[in-house]
């Protein structure tokens, strides 16, 4: 038996990538997943249904249940329906993975209007849609007496908590994501759903064009080291872990984030010109919150 047998997932962006190897993991360890891709470019442009609907003939020929599911998840009637579709398909509704996303990178004085809207909407619209509308059907499941122990799963990113050049757009919606993780896991709480959010390091369409990599850094990248996480976190044995930041996750292992937290306090002054002064003792006496504290990460 698996540790989600005969629960019900729905994987965002599912159709390559890190999702696929959610919706194959969940599949393997007994979950019905709704495999959710708009299946466009990297960059978020056209629509393509054939990536969702070949993991979906993946999960099938392994003797899985999956439906393919097309919607734009930063619509708000589309995300709405796909919640409807995991209820009518399988009955229920248990996992929620906010997986979908695409990437517009420029430096923020050479971003269009378009760039930063778009990434803004899929990541972090494209997260609040799909929870609001499984946390209404929790919240009337749990009212109803059939509280459900339910799981939401966000993406986050490194770029996000640590800080990338080159990625305004999306750092700022990835650390919204961490946010919004961090704030709805203490409003869900109390009608049986988790919320976590995860910072993946993989090999996929998205990062293969940043740098080379290969031998066992390549290895440690498969997205599958993620799903497995993925996977234990959807599972009733992790109903008690919830409002968590996972900040790096790989094959090399996972960092549980330890977020914002206040630093080395300067003392208040009514007069600018005094400032200075115990400002810049409490700097020196500061970490870092980004850049240089991310690069311990990369060679582990
Ligand atoms: N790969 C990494 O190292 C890495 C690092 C940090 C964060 N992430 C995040 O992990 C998630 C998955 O990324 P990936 O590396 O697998 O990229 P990917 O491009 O391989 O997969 C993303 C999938 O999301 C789908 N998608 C995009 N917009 C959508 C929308 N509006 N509605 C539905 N589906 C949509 C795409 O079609 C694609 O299949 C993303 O949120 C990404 O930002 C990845």
């Amino acid at each position: 038996m698996g540790i989600c047998e005969g629960r019900v997932a729905i994987v965002t962006g599912a159709g390559r990538g890190v999702g696929r190897a959610y919706a194959l993991k969940l599949a393997q360890e007994g979950a019905k997943v709704v495999v959710n891709d708009l299946g466009g470019s990297a960059a978020g442009a056209g629509a393509d249904l054939t990536p969702a609907q070949e993991v979906v003939e993946e999960i099938r020929a392994a003797g899985g249940e999956a439906v393919v599911n097309g919607a734009d998840v930063s619509d708000w009637e589309q995300a709405r329906q796909m919640v409807q579709q995991a209820v009518d398909s399988f009955g229920g509704l248990d996992i929620l993975v906010n997986n979908a996303g695409i990437l517009r990178d420029r430096m923020m004085v050479n971003m269009t209007e378009e760039d930063w809207d778009l990434v803004i909407k899929v990541h972090l619209k494209g997260t609040f849609a799909p929870s609001h509308h499984a946390a209404n059907y929790w919240r009337l499941e749990s009212k109803a007496g059939r509280q459900r122990d339910a799981r939401i799963i966000n993406t986050s990113s490194g770029s996000g908590l640590f800080g990338n050049i080159g990625q305004a757009n999306y750092g700022a919606a990835k650390a919204g994501v961490a946010s919004f993780s961090i704030i709805t896991a203490r409003e869900l709480g109390r009608i049986g759903v988790t919320v976590n959010a995860i910072a993946p390091r993989a090999q996929t369409r998205m990062t293969e064009g940043l740098r080379e990599v290969s031998g066992e850094m390549l290895e440690r990248r498969d997205p599958e080291w993620i799903a497995a996480l993925v996977a234990y976190l959807s599972s009733p044995e992790a109903a008690d872990i919830t409002g968590r930041v996972f900040a790096e996750v790989w094959g090399y292992g996972y960092t549980v984030g330890d977020g914002w937290k206040h630093g080395p306090r300067a003392t208040a002054s009514r007069g600018a010109g005094e400032v200075g002064e115990s400002l810049r003792h409490a700097l020196a006496a500061a970490g870092y919150n980004g850049g240089i504290e991310r690069d311990t990460f990369l060679n582990p």
